[in-house]
């Protein structure tokens, strides 16, 4: 065996982002009002609790329409990355990155959805966005759409339920690809397509309260089915216009193991990972699996279809499989006495050979081999990790310094599992992105202090602060991960 890991000249090593997380300027340039900005910061919820953060009703969106302010609103002032966008890409080219992960805000582009010209000043911003990667050789991959959408689409079509809001995407996902194609190969449709299920609103624009009469779950798969033809038309367009382009499906991989060797409880996590398994069994097989149908046999769910779907689906697969992985859970048959853990914005049984963040969410460096070969064995396709990262609170010192060695080895030991996985697994892996570049607004919380990034931005949850950077340990670590090129000494990773 060698010292070294090897790693193909062509890996993708990087840092992913969405632009609703970090962009800012929510109503500058023309950009319309997304459902992002009606999420904020509720410091009176646990943090464990963030489910309910992100429920948002009706009035919590009159609320917001009706204050102009950013204050409350975390994810209206981001970070700032569209001020900052030329300053962070020279940060991030010097840390030595050769991709970069980030979305299309589609109200920058399409203020409210349905409009029929594009807003050229959002599309210039992108279009200077992979200008300023490609000047430092940094290969972009663009995620179309990131718990992104135009508000105007929810209020008025009823978001992802309504069909008619996958022509408004088509156009939309069209205008983008056809804009930036000179510089971007990869693309992914829809961030987390399984997400739906858990964050119905952020995910999809979905309103409980605006469904008074229906089956809400029904709302949902419908609202994914919806997401999953818009995804296949992406595969679709790119494949008949353009031959270089690469179009992946993206889930949260999250791997459920069984509390013990209790086969009732094996069986349980074998039904949880199916529910995982589900939607990118569609993406890339091209068809729903018996079980989900099954599902909706039994739940009394009832989709409306067109006859197209069934060949649209399995004539557009997905070339590559992208995903996020940050944790894992177990399950149990019997969870009475057993303690809950959270991965990601799942829940699970708490699996004591493992520690856990301030949010609850376990860290299992083994459980991203795990997810490697399971999905290679699954599919047999091309994979790319295009989340992987820690969510943590950091300290500024005096001199303006910040000693994240709690990230640096949650990478450390993801990495090293990765690397491990590449030389022994049999894994066609074609990069690998950290969840994080600057720090930004957390998805799930709305909170500025669970941070994941390898340069520090500096502002609290409640949008105090000077907006300026400070390059983390984890930065410098990163650097000299990547510098060593194709030949990683293994000891690295011991240090
Ligand atoms: C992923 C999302 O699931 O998790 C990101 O795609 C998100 O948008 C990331 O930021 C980390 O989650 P959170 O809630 O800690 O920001």
């Amino acid at each position: 065996m060698s010292n070294d890991f090897r790693i193909s000249n062509d890996f993708l090593w990087g840092a992913a982002t969405s632009a609703s997380q970090i962009e800012g300027a929510w109503n500058e340039d023309g950009k319309g009002m997304s459902i992002a900005d009606c999420l904020r910061y509720r410091p009176e919820i646990d943090v464990k609790n963030y489910k309910k953060v992100n429920d948002v009703d009706t009035l919590e969106i009159e609320t917001a329409i009706k204050d102009s302010e950013d204050k409350n609103w975390a994810k209206r002032h981001g970070v700032d990355f569209y001020h900052h966008y030329k300053e962070d890409i020279e940060q991030l080219a010097n840390m030595g990155i050769s991709t970069f992960r980030f979305s299309i805000s589609w109200p920058r582009i399409f203020p409210n959805g349905d409009d029929l010209e594009p807003n050229q000043k959002g599309l210039e911003y992108y279009l200077n966005i992979v200008k300023e990667l490609k000047k430092f050789n940094i290969e972009p991959v663009v995620t179309l759409s990131h718990y992104d959408m135009p508000l105007n689409l929810v209020l008025n079509y009823n978001a992802w339920y309504d069909r008619e809001i996958i022509g408004f995407y088509e156009k939309f996902m069209t205008t983008v690809i056809d804009y930036l194609k000179k510089y971007v190969k990869y693309w992914i449709p829809f961030n987390e397509i399984d997400s739906i299920v858990r964050h119905p609103f952020a995910s999809a624009g979905l309103v409980k309260d605006r469904f008074p009469n229906k089956n809400f779950n029904e709302v949902i798969y419908q609202a994914m089915h919806h997401q999953f033809i818009a995804a296949a038309k992406v595969v679709e367009y790119c494949h008949r216009n353009y031959k270089n382009m690469s179009v992946g499906t993206m889930i949260t991989k999250t791997t459920v193991y069984p509390y013990n060797s209790d086969p009732r409880n094996v069986l349980k996590s074998l039904k949880q990972m199916r529910e995982v398994y589900a939607f990118s069994d569609i993406q890339v097989r091209g068809f729903y699996p018996d079980f989900l149908l099954k599902k909706y046999e039994d739940e009394k769910i009832v989709l409306s279809t067109q006859k197209e779907d069934e060949k649209l689906l399995l004539n557009n697969t997905a070339d590559f499989i992208a995903f996020s992985y940050y944790s894992s859970v177990c399950a149990a048959e019997d969870t009475e006495g057993l303690s809950v853990s959270l991965a990601n914005t799942t829940s699970g049984v708490y699996n004591e050979f493992l520690p856990q963040t301030k949010w609850g969410w376990q860290v299992d460096p083994t459980g991203i081999r795990i997810s490697l070969i399971e999905l290679t064995d699954r599919y047999n396709k091309p994979l790319f990790i295009v989340e992987n990262g820690l969510g943590a609170e950091d300290e500024l010192t005096k001199n303006h310094n910040i000693h994240d060695t709690y990230r640096i080895d949650y990478l450390s030991r993801h990495i090293q599992q990765v690397l491990t996985s590449v030389e022994e697994d049999g894994i066609r892996l074609i990069g690998y992105c950290t969840w994080g570049a600057t720090d930004m607004i957390s998805a799930s919380t709305n909170q500025m202090s669970k941070r994941y990034g390898f340069i520090y931005v500096d502002l609290d949850d409640f949008g105090n602060g000077t907006y300026k950077r400070y390059k983390k340990d984890s930065y410098y670590w990163y650097q000299d991960l990547l510098s060593y090129g194709t030949q990683i000494p293994k000891e690295f990773f011991n240090e």
